[in-house]
């Protein structure tokens, strides 16, 4: 069967985009592609029994046999949420539980109430699926705060009482409830710790903070959001601090020296009134270099401006949304790897972003939903660009309609029995 794709003619080698990638820690990736966090919501949802609630299903290891079959050199898990669970009490011997801050139902979970051997398996698994052809695999943790869907939970975490306006992917969001000094370190920042120490025990290479797109650490760092006078707010430096405590607790558990990867997902921009700038983020990507962060993948937007789509004509022809920003911090990075996530669609885009030394490494989201291994093609030089279909590539809503049911299909079966049909 013929496919259509953005480009049929490969006018510049791959060999680039094969080459490694080396860690300041030492861990070395085998080359510069990385598969972005796609939320999988296949997960089990049992808030009454933590033991059942958040645990990979059959349906995400067959995701990650495919995309562990596919040459990336870096495997992100989709978001995988931290905080279940704020407040459990025992009440008449009857559990009730008062406060829940996932993306969706249906994420997958690592908390600390519903540790057991049955998820350290699954995560286990999940691990070894994503680093059969020798990716590295790498967890998102993250943490929905004022994203948190309301059906979920009515009044979830966040910096401060800031409600979303509107809705998103058909739901609605709850007004938030602004955590103490005490419950960042409670709510967050050990919880933040105990999933990355659970992700290292569970065999993978490293943890990357979900630090953008309006999610509760971005909450923080954003000035739409973060209204606070204490430590937690004001500067940058104050609302970058939840994000810096979080990462010398995980490097007090689990040393540099260990070579486990921390890394953040970041806004490069926000586009929104008092939203992050450019330059409030090349600010803060300069803390993460000096702080020792292995990794920085640069995206943008939030729930409210959601910004996966050319929001100017000038990055159209050069495909990454975030290009003339990841440009300007740039410069940050000398010992920090950076990742630029968004908009490449050709070969000779993705080249050009790194001889023009915009990034490293390149981010691919919804092209590895239809195509899981195009990587693996790309690097074999047999294609030059993913695969275009009919949707208006500007319209995320649709976009990341098709990309979910995509991923449907794709967790229907292993690598092995689709390789057999
Ligand atoms: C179905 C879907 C799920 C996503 N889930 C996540 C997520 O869990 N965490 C995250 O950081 N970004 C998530 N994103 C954003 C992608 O990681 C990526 O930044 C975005 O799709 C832009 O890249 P692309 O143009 O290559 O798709 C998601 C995007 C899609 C389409």
């Amino acid at each position: 069967m013929t496919v259509k794709r953005f480009c049929d003619n490969l006018t510049v080698s791959s060999d680039i985009l094969g080459e490694q990638l080396k860690f300041r820690n030492g861990k070395l990736a085998q080359n510069r592609f990385l598969k972005a966090a796609l939320t999988e919501r296949v997960s089990t949802y049992d808030p009454e029994n933590p033991q059942k609630h958040g645990l990979p299903t059959e349906f995400i290891l067959n995701l990650y046999d495919k995309w562990g079959h596919g040459k990336f050199g870096t495997i992100l898990t989709g978001n995988v949420l931290v905080d279940p669970v704020s407040v459990f009490l025992k009440i008449f011997s009857i559990i009730v539980f008062i406060q829940t801050n996932l993306e969706s139902a249906g994420n997958a979970i690592i908390f600390k109430e519903g540790d057991g051997e049955e998820r350290r398996a699954l995560f286990s698994k999940w691990a070894k699926n994503m680093k059969q052809d020798g990716a590295l695999a790498v967890v998102q943790l993250s943490h929905g705060g004022r994203q948190t869907p309301i059906t979920v939970e009515p009044n979830p975490w966040s910096a401060s009482d800031v409600k979303l306006s509107g809705e998103r992917r058909f739901t609605a969001f709850g007004q938030p409830v602004p955590l103490t000094v005490e419950q960042i370190k409670t709510q967050v920042v050990d919880r933040f710790v105990y999933a990355a120490k659970f992700a290292h025990e569970t065999g993978f290479d490293g943890v990357e903070l979900h630090g953008a797109h309006g999610y509760l650490l971005a909450q923080f760092t954003s000035p739409t959001t973060n209204k606070r006078t204490d430590q937690y707010g004001g500067s940058i430096e104050n609302r970058q601090r939840i994000i810096l405590e979080i990462y010398d607790a995980i490097r007090a558990e689990i040393p540099a020296s260990t070579g486990f990867l921390v890394g953040i997902k970041t806004n490069s921009v926000e586009f929104q009134e008092q939203g992050t700038t450019v330059d409030d983020a090349k600010e803060m990507c300069q803390v993460y270099e000096d702080k020792g962060f292995d990794f920085v993948e640069l995206s943008g937007g939030t729930y409210e401006k959601l910004a996966f789509h050319h929001m100017r004509d000038s990055t159209r022809n050069r495909e990454a949304f975030f290009l003339e920003f990841a440009e300007k911090i740039r410069p940050v990075f000398k010992n920090t790897i950076v990742y630029l996530t968004g908009g490449f669609r050709t070969v000779k885009a993705m080249v050009e972003a790194i001889e023009n030394g915009a990034t490293q490494g390149i981010g691919l989201g919804r092209p590895i939903t239809a195509e899981p291994d195009l990587p693996k093609k790309i690097l074999e030089g047999s294609v030059a660009s993913s695969i275009k279909n009919a949707l208006d590539e500007n319209d995320f809503g649709i976009t990341n309609l098709a990309s979910n049911t995509q991923m449907q299909q794709m967790g229907r079966n292993s690598y092995q029995q689709a390789s057999e049909k």
